[in-house]
């Protein structure tokens, strides 16, 4: 009896894995249910790229970890679990990709699993960090079915407050960090329906049922058949277009190109013979205090996080903006200019050009940094939309406004060198010069983004109303996000509605739910405000669709600036707007539904390929074009 004890005592000792005694802890059993993850998958789902899988990966990771965090109170199975976890997630994850090793394929160390964001380990630590006012808010945002896109927003929204205002710290390997956190703890604590629901899922961890059931797979797979046969022949007709198109527009660009290359080399000599080499002037601070009247209180024309702007006459008599820093320290000044060279040596019409610099210490106010642009006479379009100015906006100027601030972006995003991604752009930082030019303002957020596209950021910068959903969540920043602010900032130029306002019921509302809303409900037209000069209809549904296409909450529906641009200077359609996203492998009704709706959208996350070659006229995407044209008519 005791040999045969000891016998299989010591098979276990063999048997069981090397990490268990490598560790001084024995490993224990995983305490997560990976089991509610296996709705979400399906075997046949066809293999994307690893960086994809990853994600996936992750998301379904913190999907579990909520459902955990609702049953036990904590957020993460503990260290002495972490591999039995890995091994549990690894055994799940051969069901739907086979030979796919998680921590070795996505970079993840064992450890990771049970380490998260500032040592926060339980329920109770997460809300004395954060307080009960803004659980509040979570959860009056987040306590309702968040199937629909507008609930998904508001709650994802006051998430992404969360996450920039209190979980600032240090987030230990990039499994589940401070970004993650808010919908870990919103799914389980603030949502009524639990991390397995289909709305939670989908919203929170963007994770969206998949599997067909046995008897529709088959009828599934021949209508993917048909419609990607429908879809390549398409492609085929749409990419002669495209390339005779694309030629037309090359030999436009470069004959404005041309035109443009001359008129940047008069100003560069003009500025020469101001500063020598480098078109940046590095001011004294003796200049700054007279240009300023000493900081005089009368010449403050915005206050900001960063600090104030002030209006100041230069001595050569040209009136100038000067935004001062706040709290700064001398030691960052090398890097401080270099930023400062950089951002000065991107030029472009529609964006605010850079004068010069100062930094200096003074014995009063310590050390200041300043930066000296153009003074834009007509303020910002803020201003214009919900300020002071007391006349609206005609549509030729809006329509203008709107054109500049694309190509703008366009040009930071695609012209530039290094590539930029502005991160805040909104109302206030579209600036406006004496002809209405739309000049994008306040480069003092952005950041150079690295090689490689995307990056995961630890700290959200930006505003509320006008952030992407997926920065706000998880921090995840990409030209996109901004094409989702600049599709906020056309909606209020539209409608005259702030990105973030109060509706009817009284209740807060985003100026993209509400516009989506009447885009599906075939009132387009009702999102545009009465003004001065209404310009036709068809030409303000396209500006309503491409705003609303910006502003999808799914990130791969969103154009590119550059597709925007061509978008609203051209007559290009405006493709048909993804309702939701359909995953790789669909019920059939849904397929019928979208193909019946006149939007099929096979998604995979990669990109927007259905995005320039769509056939559908803008109207289309309603499915009933004749009574939207009869809408358009009788206004
Ligand atoms: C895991 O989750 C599944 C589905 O929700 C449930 O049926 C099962 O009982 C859970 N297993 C454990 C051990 O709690
Ligand atoms: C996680 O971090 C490691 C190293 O820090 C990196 O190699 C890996 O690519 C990251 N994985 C993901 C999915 O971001
Ligand atoms: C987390 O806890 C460890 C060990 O207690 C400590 O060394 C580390 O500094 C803590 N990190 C943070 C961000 O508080
Ligand atoms: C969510 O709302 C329901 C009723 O509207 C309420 O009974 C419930 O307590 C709320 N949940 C939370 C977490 O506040």
């Amino acid at each position: 009896m005791s040999i045969h004890l000891f016998l299989s005592l010591l098979l276990a000792l063999i048997l069981s894995p090397i990490p268990s005694l490598s560790q001084q802890n024995d490993t224990v059993p995983c305490p997560l249910n990976f089991t509610i993850l296996e709705q979400f998958a399906d075997s046949n789902r066809p293999q994307v790229d690893s960086k994809i899988e990853c994600q996936y990966i992750l998301q379904g990771l913190r999907l579990v970890d909520s459902n955990y965090l609702q049953l036990t109170g904590n957020f993460l199975p503990p260290l002495n679990a972490a591999s039995s976890c890995w091994s549990a997630y690894q055994t799940l994850a051969e069901k739907f990709v086979a030979g796919f090793d998680i921590r070795a394929s996505c970079g993840f160390q064992t450890s990771w699993i049970s380490q998260g964001c500032m040592n926060i380990t339980t329920k109770d630590q997460f809300e004395a960090l954060v307080g009960q006012s803004a659980l509040n808010d979570v959860v009056s945002n987040c306590n309702q079915s968040l199937e629909n896109n507008s609930p998904c927003a508001s709650c994802t929204t006051s998430l992404g407050g969360l996450s920039a205002t209190y979980l600032t710290g240090e987030s230990i390997g990039n499994v589940s960090g401070c970004t993650a956190y808010p919908s870990i703890y919103a799914a389980a604590f603030a949502n009524p329906y639990g991390p397995a629901d289909h709305g939670n899922a989908k919203c929170l961890f963007q994770l969206d049922f998949a599997a067909a059931s046995p008897g529709k797979k088959k009828r599934t797979l021949i209508l993917i058949v048909l419609v990607a046969c429908g879809f390549g022949l398409l492609v085929l007709i749409g990419g002669i277009w495209f390339s005779w198109h694309k030629y037309e527009e090359y030999m436009m660009k470069k004959r404005r190109k041309d035109a443009n290359d001359k008129i940047e080399l008069g100003l560069g000599n003009a500025l020469e013979s101001i500063s020598g080499s480098t078109t940046l002037v590095k001011f004294t601070f003796e200049e700054i205090s007279k240009a300023t009247k000493n900081f005089a209180r009368e010449n403050i024309i915005g206050r900001g996080g960063y600090g104030n702007v002030y209006k100041g006459t230069l001595s050569d008599g040209s009136e100038v903006a000067l935004k001062r820093f706040k709290n700064c320290s001398a030691a960052g000044d090398a890097n401080f200019a270099h930023e400062v060279e950089v951002i000065a040596s991107v030029r472009h019409v529609n964006l605010v050009a850079l004068r010069g610099y100062c930094t200096a210490t003074t014995h009063l106010v310590g050390h200041q940094r300043i930066i000296v642009c153009d003074l834009m006479k007509n303020g910002s379009l803020h201003d214009h939309l919900f300020g002071t100015f007391e006349n609206k906006l005609s549509w030729p100027i809006r329509q203008r406004i709107a054109l500049g601030t694309a190509r703008g972006l366009a040009y930071l995003h695609d012209g530039a060198q290094p590539s930029i991604i502005h991160r805040d752009i909104k109302a206030n930082n579209i600036l406006l010069d004496e002809d209405f030019e739309a000049k994008v303002a306040d480069f003092g957020l952005a950041k150079f983004t690295p090689e490689g596209m995307t990056h995961l950021s630890t700290r959200v910068a930006g505003t509320m109303g006008y952030l992407a959903p997926e920065y706000a969540l998880y921090g995840q920043l990409t030209e996109k996000s901004d094409v989702y602010s600049f599709g906020v900032v056309m909606l209020e130029l539209l409608s005259g509605k702030k990105a973030l306002h109060v509706n009817n019921e009284s209740q807060p509302s985003l100026v993209t739910d509400w516009a989506w809303t009447l885009v599906r409900e075939g009132k387009t037209l009702d999102v545009v405000e009465d003004m001065p000069e209404k310009g036709p209809s068809e030409v303000l549904e396209k500006y309503v669709l491409v705003s609303v296409l910006c502003s999808h909450p799914q990130l791969y529906a969103r154009p590119t600036m550059d597709q925007v641009v061509k978008m609203l200077e051209t007559d290009l359609v405006v493709p048909s707007i993804p309702e939701r996203p359909i995953p790789l492998v669909a019920e059939i009704d849904d397929i019928e539904r979208y193909s019946s709706s006149g939007s099929i959208q096979l998604s995979s996350t990669v990109g927007f390929q259905t995005y320039t070659f769509e056939s559908s006229l803008p109207r289309d995407h309603k499915g009933d074009g004749e009574s939207s044209t009869s809408t358009t008519d009788g206004r």
